[in-house]
């Protein structure tokens, strides 16, 4: 097995806070039953606060963050896996607590890995990643507490996002009417071409309401912004509709009252992507490569770095300037 590898490590010493690629030994990988040939990662919000000093994700130094990786297995001791068998891992403790996908070689345990599914690349595996994931598991939420096609429309926030653009896609392909919220009037156009039916600034999308409920607008709400927005919006949401809550990128704290729950119904359903147990992982992502595959962000969303830009991918991600999904590519 070849011993050295490119890798994208953040310190915190003596020295202060610093990051960037660096050539290490394999020997220096954490102990575990898989080593994968990463082919590509992706770049998540998650992964942007883990490049910042003040970030509160990784715990220890120095480390290789990058919550998602796509590769060929190089050795395994876990007997599922064989070398050459091609893999993705999102979540765990991937690129928190255990080094991540910013480097041409990681080690994780095999449970972490889901196969490939039939019907997808590595490369689309990734551009999908973490919040391709987040979003299709918002869907399968919404769709189990009762939404169906054919009503109302949905509303995705943070619609330019990863989360937001491939639940926008997701939900257009499944015959959804999708309005999409976007702080970036200039990427309306964009938006349409994920598949919304209509584009609203934060302000256009607010309820409006002075007090405790608004004007029933929205069959259900994909939400990773959280914060303000989120208890607005609550006052919107049709009779027995549902608001799948994954993300604080608008605040981590929603000063709502009981009123949209117990007068309308409405669901509040957490979304945690990190820890969602299988069976249902391999079954989003056999979704994801069939009858859910986001085409249309894959073919007009997705911007790909080599490592060495991956300080770029991070601040536009940081810098909330991001439209669609960014990939780095560990191949060349
Ligand atoms: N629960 C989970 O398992 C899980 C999984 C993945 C991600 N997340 C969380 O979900 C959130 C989104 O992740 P992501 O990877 O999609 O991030 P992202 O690509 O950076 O997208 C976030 C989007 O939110 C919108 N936004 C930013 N600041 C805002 C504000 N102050 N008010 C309203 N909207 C704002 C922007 O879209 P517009 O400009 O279009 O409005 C931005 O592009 C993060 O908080 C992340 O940690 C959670």
């Amino acid at each position: 097995m070849e011993q050295q590898f490119r890798a994208f490590r953040v310190h915190q010493d003596e020295s202060g806070f610093r990051s960037g690629v660096e050539q290490l030994d394999v020997s220096k990988l954490p102990d575990a039953d898989v080593t994968v040939r990463v082919h590509y990662s992706s770049v998540n919000y998650k992964d942007g606060l883990a490049s910042l000093p003040e970030g509160k994700i990784v715990k220890t130094y120095p480390f290789i963050p990058g919550i998602d990786l796509a590769g060929e297995v190089m050795a395994s001791r876990d007997a599922r896996l064989k070398p050459g068998d091609r893999v993705l891992c999102t979540g765990y403790g991937l690129g928190v607590s255990h080094e991540g996908g910013f480097a041409e070689v990681a080690r994780v345990p095999g449970d972490w890995l889901v196969a490939l599914p039939e019907g997808l690349t590595l490369r689309e595996a990734m551009a999908i990643g973490t919040a391709g994931f987040t979003a299709a598991l918002s869907v399968r939420r919404l769709l189990d507490n009762g939404l169906t096609p054919g009503q109302g429309s949905v509303l995705v926030l943070g619609a330019t996002g990863g989360v937001g653009s491939m639940a926008v896609a997701i939900l257009s392909r499944l015959g959804f009417a999708v309005t999409a919220v976007t702080g970036k009037p200039e990427a309306r156009e964009k938006l349409t071409a994920f598949g919304a039916t209509e584009v609203l600034s934060r302000e256009e999308a607010a309820s409006g309401a002075k007090g405790v409920l608004g004007k029933e607008r929205w069959e259900a709400i994909v939400d990773p912004v959280g914060g303000a927005m989120t208890a607005d919006l609550l006052k919107s949401v049709r009779y027995g509709g549902s608001v799948a809550l994954s993300g604080l990128t608008g605040g981590g704290g929603i000063e709502t009252s009981v009123y949209p729950f117990i007068l309308r119904g409405v669901n509040l359903l957490g979304i945690d992507s990190v820890f969602c147990p299988e069976p249902l992982r391999s079954e989003l992502w056999q979704l994801l490569a069939g009858d859910w595959k986001p085409e249309r962000v894959l073919n007009a969303g997705v911007t790909e770095y080599p490592l060495e830009r991956l300080p770029e991918a991070l601040n536009t991600v940081l810098s909330s300037k991001a439209v669609g999904r960014q990939i780095i590519s560990l191949i060349n």
